[in-house]
């Protein structure tokens, strides 16, 4: 079976305010009505037969009704607290047959191109099938530093780095061999199982003992906190000898941070002032003043004001904010 996997669990803080925790921006109907969830299931059903949602329990509602109108039926894995993307991984894996071919994906990508994207994943489906971990690569077009790098040579990875400081990533811009890492990945389950269980034993153990004692697909908070939280970036890719990459031709945007919300936006004709500087969430005129690529951000309880090349900061103020909740 090929089975599409979703990840559903991070609350996107790097969007605050416009992501909240209780209505992250992959629910969001911001594209027609549609949600980028929604739209992400629907892209997977090109090449998927069943689908697995791994989402916090916070969100459980939001991705329940977004299936309900896919009209798609669906496996959930529903977290008690977010362990990151390794062990996120580990607990669909854990749910399927071992040779069963994983499709995992995030759920708030910007993706156009149906037909590139379904023969990106037949070739993802096809290395996989042989024993490989696949990622998707994505031609880079600015040294962002929130991405992972694959260095490259033809389907050959050569190595991954994730998240590179700004000299690095300016550096392997230069060079041009390097990839963005889309975050997508096609794997055999048993072969996904064996390299974390190899690199990072004790994600491997403790997310296997959460699972085991899981109901339903429920996952108990107490024994999840045992869980080393670590990205499937920094366990399984920049160390497995098992990586291919599949490069793509799809268009790709993660909108997870304002700098990238912002590059889409302004690609798609949004409205900016002589500066390039743009305003999100109202209709209010608002002026701008010896500022430059300036975003103001405004929802009803909270208003932002960020310098485009500083989208990796509003973490600061989100993990401020909710320390001194
Ligand atoms: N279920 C679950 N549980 N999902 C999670 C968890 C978790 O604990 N943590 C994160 N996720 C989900 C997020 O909701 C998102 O859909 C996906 O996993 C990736 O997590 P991010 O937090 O968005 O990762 P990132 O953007 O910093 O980096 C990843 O994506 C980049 C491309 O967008 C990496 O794979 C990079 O290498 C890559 O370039
Ligand atoms: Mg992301």
């Amino acid at each position: 079976n090929i089975v599409h996997v979703l990840l559903s669990g991070g609350v996107g803080s790097r969007l605050w305010p416009l992501s909240r925790k209780h209505s992250p921006k992959q629910y969001l109907g911001l594209f027609d009505g549609r949600s980028l969830f929604e739209m992400t299931v629907q892209r997977n059903q090109q090449v998927a037969e069943k689908v697995i949602v791994v989402g916090n329990k916070d969100n459980t509602h939001l991705s329940h009704k977004a299936m309900v109108s896919c009209g798609l039926p669906y496996k959930n894995i529903v977290e008690a607290t977010p362990r990151n993307t390794a062990a996120a991984i580990a607990f669909a894996a854990f749910s399927v047959n071992p040779d069963d071919i994983l499709i995992v994906t995030p759920s708030d990508h910007m993706i156009s191109g149906e037909a590139e994207y379904k023969k990106a994943m037949e070739d993802g489906v096809k290395k996989a099938k042989e024993g490989n971990i696949v990622t998707f690569g994505i031609r880079p077009t600015r040294p962002e530093t929130g991405y992972g790098y694959i260095e490259f040579d033809g389907d050959e990875v050569k190595s991954f780095r994730e998240k590179p400081n700004q000299d690095t990533a300016e550096d392997f811009i230069e060079k041009g061999n390097f990839l963005w890492n889309s975050g997508m990945f096609c794997f055999q389950a048993a072969v996904f199982l064996e390299e974390l269980r190899q690199y990072e034993p004790q994600v491997f153990e403790k997310s296997l003992a959460v699972w085991k004692a899981s109901k339903d697909g429920f996952l108990d908070e107490q024994l999840s906190l045992n869980i080393p939280s670590i990205s499937v970036d920094y366990a399984v890719m920049e160390r497995s000898k098992k990586i291919r990459v599949v490069p793509t031709n799809f268009e790709w945007s993660d909108l997870g941070s304002f700098e990238a919300l912002y590059d889409y936006l302004i690609k798609s004709g949004y409205p900016k002032d002589d500066q390039g500087n743009i305003v999100i969430g109202t209709d209010i005129f608002t002026g701008f003043v010896g500022l430059k690529r300036a975003i103001f951000v405004y929802t009803k309880d909270a208003f932002m004001i960020i310098q485009k090349e500083k989208s990796q900061d509003v973490k600061k103020i989100y993990n401020m904010l909710e320390k001194h909740q």
